[in-house]
């Protein structure tokens, strides 16, 4: 049952979610806004780490929201056109463009195209926000080109600021930086267009 308060789903669940907009789209800046909780069921079931169900209905082309599941956070980025042109830019940059070594998870069938992301919503990344290198959580770099801490010819991504390792818009790790390997990608679904759970798909729970 929604919590039409808040707009997070309780009952069965238990959702930590931190929203991050991005200001204009390709070329804006991440900012922080609110972070709205819900409260559901058990310390229980949250340790064992149940399925996090997200509404992305607000979701605008260009931001990117964050929740919580399995106490890791895991981003969700609604792409936009350009950002998936970035993408396919990224790829000659990247240490595994086909994430053939998956960190901590393996890869979800439905993710292994260059954009790791659902065919039916190719737009939206579901991905945990984990660096491979320490485990730090990287920033959105969302805008293209020169600024602090990228090459000059910065195709838009993530900024791991711990060490220095780069993604793209996919979570694929660039070449030559500390991070090992790609971000996971998490099995989720989508229980309606603007309804994904995390940590579930057709085959049941990850
Ligand atoms: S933890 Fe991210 S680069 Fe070291």
């Amino acid at each position: 049952m929604r919590d039409k308060e808040n707009g997070n789903v309780d009952g069965s669940r238990r959702t930590w979610l931190i929203a991050t907009s991005v200001a204009g789209g390709i070329g804006g800046v991440a900012t922080v806004v609110p972070f709205v909780a819900s409260f559901a069921p058990s310390e229980k079931a949250r340790a064992a780490g149940a399925p996090v169900e997200v509404d992305i209905s607000n979701l605008e082309p260009g931001s990117m929201m964050t929740v919580a599941w399995r106490g890791k956070p895991v981003w969700i980025l609604n792409r936009t056109d350009r950002m998936m042109a970035d993408v396919d830019k990224s790829t000659p940059e990247l240490a595994d463009p086909d994430s053939k070594d998956p960190f901590s998870m393996p890869l979800p069938e439905y993710c292994k195209s260059q954009y790791r992301s659902r065919p039916d919503h190719k737009n939206i990344l579901v991905a945990v926000a984990v660096c491979t290198h320490l485990g730090c959580t990287p920033t959105a770099r969302f805008q293209e080109g020169p600024q602090p801490n990228l090459p000059n010819d910065w195709p838009g991504g993530f900024l791991c600021p711990c060490h220095g390792s780069t993604y793209d818009l996919a979570g694929r790790v660039f070449k030559n930086k500390p991070a090992p390997q790609n971000l996971d990608i998490p099995r989720y679904m989508f229980a309606s267009p603007t309804q994904i759970v995390i940590g579930q798909d057709e085959q049941g729970e990850a």
